[in-house]
């Protein structure tokens, strides 16, 4: 993974927000970032608090004062109790608004931190350490701190960007097999929608792209994509949607299976029958639609991705999307591979039928 800092600034707050790169990050963690905190809250699961968590405290140590906060991993945990419950252990520490939270995890840790950040004390700064391939080339990127509630995914949330993210590959040596996919998921799905060179070179030798060694060498070109991006549209107006590919059937598949299948294996089931319904309503390119569709059944059938389907079920959650207007489901769909479709007036979403969403689904019988 190439090394070094990216700096954006997010026009809407003037918020800056530093990206860093580098191996073994954690024995170099730019300690600068912390000056000027009172605390440092790192909240963290059950799982990765075992193997990061006191060498990160060690080091952050000699910048400001830690606490460790860890919650139960799983997406059944990214929820209102978990939250209320570390809001209070930090008004029992009795924080005041100088302090910040680091997450130190994969998307769950993120974004349950990141909403605690943006309602404790009406927002302090928070930083993400990401632990996951998904975290690190999405979820901790972008400012999006989404909670789920009973009734669907991410339906409680804020805008917050983090002051500072620290990216290392190092840590992905402990990532189980069975997580890669979440990340490849979303590397992939870069690609279709921003870069075609990147899709070349997945789809050359996809059976390389199934190993986290040759997957670390994409993070870097995967997170600036994303931060370009968010920093053109941060409240996701409409630029910003491009990002949603494959996410609106994919969310409905994830919360229809109980988020027994998980985020980035949805994405990727959301891709096929989004593209389907690109092609399907002549946005997408007969051949590029091809080659998608052969690489993401080729993912697919490597990690045995299956699901029960269930139509009604996968619909009434796709109507909870957030970028439905009215009763229209609306989606981000690609034109080619490496670019995204915006209509004469330059809406980057197209209204799609709830008859031709159901048609998708045969795609993954
Ligand atoms: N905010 C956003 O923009 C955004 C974008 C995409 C996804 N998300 C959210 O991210 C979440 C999914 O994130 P995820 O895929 O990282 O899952 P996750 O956070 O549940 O982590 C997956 C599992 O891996 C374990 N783990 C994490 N890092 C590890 C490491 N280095 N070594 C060993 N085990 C490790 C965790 O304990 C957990 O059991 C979902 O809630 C999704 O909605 C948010």
């Amino acid at each position: 993974m190439a090394q070094g800092t990216l700096e954006i600034v997010f026009p809407r707050r003037s918020e800056k927000c530093s990206v860093f790169f580098g191996e073994n990050l954690i024995d170099k963690l730019p300690l600068e970032a912390f000056s000027g905190l009172s605390y440092l809250v790192i909240v963290s699961d059950d799982v990765v608090s075992k193997l990061y968590a006191q060498k990160l405290r060690d080091r952050l140590s000699q910048a400001t004062k830690t606490c460790l906060i860890v919650m139960q991993h799983g997406e059944r945990s990214k929820n209102l109790l978990t939250v209320s419950k570390i809001v209070k252990k930090m008004s029992d520490l009795g924080l005041d608004r100088k302090s910040a939270v680091l997450a130190l995890g994969g998307g769950v840790v993120g974004d349950t931190s990141g909403f605690v950040a943006s309602i404790f004390k009406r927002g302090i700064k928070y930083f993400q350490f990401p632990t996951t391939l998904l975290a690190q080339v999405d979820s901790s990127i972008g400012g999006k701190c989404g909670i789920d509630t009973e009734w669907g995914k991410n339906q409680i949330g804020t805008f917050c960007q983090p002051a500072g993210i620290f990216i290392t590959a190092s840590v992905l040596d402990t990532l189980p097999k069975s997580e890669i996919v979440n990340g490849l998921g979303e590397i992939v799905k870069t690609s279709i929608i921003s870069d075609r060179t990147m899709f070349n070179e997945i789809e050359s030798s996809p059976e390389d792209y199934f190993t986290i060694r040759k997957l670390k060498t994409l993070i870097r070109r995967t997170c600036e994509i994303k931060l370009s991006v968010v920093e053109k549209d941060e409240l996701e107006t409409n630029f910003r949607r491009i990002l949603n590919y494959g996410h609106t059937i994919g969310h409905a598949i994830e919360a229809s299976s109980d988020y027994k299948l998980s985020h980035g294996k949805s994405v990727i089931l959301g891709m096929i029958c989004e593209g389907w319904i690109a092609n399907k309503l002549r946005i997408f390119d007969d051949g590029d639609y091809d080659r998608q569709l052969k690489l993401l059944s080729n993912i697919k059938d490597h990690y045995g991705i299956k699901i029960l389907l269930n139509r009604r079920k996968i619909l009434s959650f796709a109507m909870l999307d957030k970028k439905i207007t009215g009763a229209t489901i609306r989606m981000s769909l690609p034109k080619e591979i490496g670019k995204m479709y915006s209509s004469k007036d330059g809406e980057f979403a197209v209204p799609v039928s709830k008859e031709m969403l159901v048609r998708s689904l045969d795609c993954l019988k």
